[in-house]
């Protein structure tokens, strides 16, 4: 009877981890950046009737990917249709919004390369 239970424990955490641990494959932002991406970005980036693109479906970036890095900061920057200037995020500087944008897109290779 104990090892069910504790057979249940072992598989809600083991959810748990893959939710958390899949978008961590694009970037990696610290503990600070996540609550400041959960409570700003995902107010419209995990809520489709928003029109924008959404974390976790890859096609919705695609375009964004195209544009180049760059280009999509200077949009999350200034806002562009939709998305506000910084996302709302005033408490974000520069790099925390290079940080949640690759978070969010999937641009590859965070720290990695040119520079
Ligand atoms: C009020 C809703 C809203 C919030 C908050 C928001 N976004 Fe957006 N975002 C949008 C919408 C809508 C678009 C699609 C704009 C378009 O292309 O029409 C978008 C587009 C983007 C894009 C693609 C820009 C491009 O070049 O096409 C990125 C990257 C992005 N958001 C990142 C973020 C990040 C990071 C945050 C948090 C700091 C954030 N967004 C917060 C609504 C929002």
């Amino acid at each position: 009877m104990v090892s069910v239970s504790k057979w249940n424990l072992i598989q809600s955490l083991c959810s748990v981890l893959a939710v958390v641990a899949v978008p961590t494959v694009f970037a990696s932002p610290d503990e600070r950046q996540i609550s400041l991406f959960i409570s700003k970005c995902v107010q419209c980036h995990a809520q489709p009737h928003t029109g924008a693109p959404q974390v976790g479906v890859p096609e919705d970036w695609e375009s964004v990917i195209d544009q180049g890095e760059d280009a999509t900061l200077v949009n999350v920057v200034h806002g562009i249709r939709g998305m506000p200037p910084l996302g709302y995020c005033s408490a974000c500087d520069e790099k925390d919004l290079r940080v949640l944008t690759r978070f969010a897109a999937g641009f590859p290779d965070p720290e990695e390369g040119k520079n």
